[in-house]
């Protein structure tokens, strides 16, 4: 693991939360995540408010995350910003605030991929995390990506298998809006899905060929039954709650898991980690850790911090692009679709 003084500042704005973090070293000195609440009342994030609300909010994110770093602008080495995946407006606040920061102050600007910055969350130096030896496997999942990824180096990276359609996180979310739980429905499910029988329902599983996955056939298996259900007793949903949340979060988990198991089959790779706002999930976090261990593959969990989006990350990945001298120059643009 890499340590030092190289002090950088990290900006992540793709979706919902205007977060910003910095980083020493690999020792996280502060990490200020701005969650939008408003989304909840829509039921989804609405890409337009999302935007303006980082534009309200990223200034005093920033300054908040110095603060509590006790670090001045001054002292930063360089500025990294989450460079794409994600929403094209919400990623355009982050990319021309962190342009805006460059040019004043003259630091190098660090553009990060959203999606490998999740991974590199893992070489955080921090009491509650190990980092992976490399190459590693990772299950990156969130609430736009499902992807199996052989991390070979902390700049490449391979996705060996990913969704044909709908994200875990999607499918969480989905499944809890048909459940009238709030949006984002993930935690909502985790919680309620503690207290059921996973095994009162069961949820027809895909059969995808490979390391692919896929979530939306699932979904359609679920609002299909709740009609049915809802239409021989108007209470079904309210009454069954929490079996339902852990009968579809179990569905969830065992389709993650058993490629996860696949991955491990095809490659021989004994270390695997889990990224991405669904590694928060419980159960997830159980199963994988339980089904790995049964085959002798060593396991990597983030600390719940660095699961969900954080500029911390995007702080930690930047870390990697800066040792390795690849710098961004005012011609940096947003990417709503970027490859790895
Ligand atoms: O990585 P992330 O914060 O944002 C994206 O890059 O998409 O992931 C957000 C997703 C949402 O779908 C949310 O419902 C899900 O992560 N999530 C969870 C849990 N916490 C967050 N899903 C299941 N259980 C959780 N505890
Ligand atoms: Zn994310």
């Amino acid at each position: 693991m890499t340590t030092g003084t190289t002090i950088i500042l990290g900006i992540e704005s793709s979706c919902d939360d205007t977060a910003v973090a910095v980083i020493r070293g690999n020792v996280i000195l502060s990490n200020v995540v701005a969650s939008q609440l408003i989304h909840s009342r829509y039921g989804g994030v609405i890409p337009e408010i999302a935007s303006r609300n980082h534009q309200e909010m990223i200034w005093l994110t920033m300054q908040e995350a110095l603060n509590q770093a006790n670090v001045g602008m001054e002292q930063l080495n360089a500025i990294a910003v989450t460079k794409g995946p994600g929403l094209l407006g919400s990623l355009l606040v982050g990319v021309s605030f962190a342009k805006g920061l460059s040019l004043v102050t003259n630091k190098p600007l660090l553009g990060v991929h959203h999606m490998k910055a999740h991974i590199l969350a893992h070489f955080i130096a921090d009491a509650n995390q190990i980092a992976p030896p490399f190459p590693f496997l990772c299950l990156t999942v969130s609430g736009g990506h499902t992807q199996i990824v052989l991390v070979k180096t902390p700049l490449e990276m391979e996705i060996l298998g990913k969704t044909i359609d709908d994200a875990a996180g999607e499918a969480f979310d989905k499944a809890a809006k048909m459940l009238g739980l709030p949006y984002p429905g993930g935690p909502f499910i985790d919680k309620y899905g503690m207290l059921g029988n996973e095994n009162k329902f069961v949820f027809s599983k895909p059969k995808i060929n490979d390391l692919d996955f896929s979530f939306s056939g699932l979904k359609t298996s679920i609002k299909y039954q709740l009609e049915k259900w809802e239409r021989e007793d108007s209470n079904f949903v309210k009454s069954n709650r929490n079996d339902l949340c852990a009968s579809i979060q179990k569905t969830i988990v065992d389709i993650l898991v058993d490629k996860c198991i696949l991955a491990v089959k095809q490659t021989g790779i004994r270390d695997f980690a889990l990224a991405g706002g669904v590694s928060a999930n419980s159960k997830l976090r159980a199963q994988f850790v339980g089904k790995m261990d049964e085959i002798n593959v060593k396991t990597y969990i983030p600390k719940f911090d660095y699961c969900t989006d954080n500029g911390a990350m995007i702080a930690m990945a930047g870390k990697f692009l800066f040792e390795h001298k690849i710098f961004e120059n005012q011609e940096l643009c947003a990417q709503a679709k970027l490859n790895f």
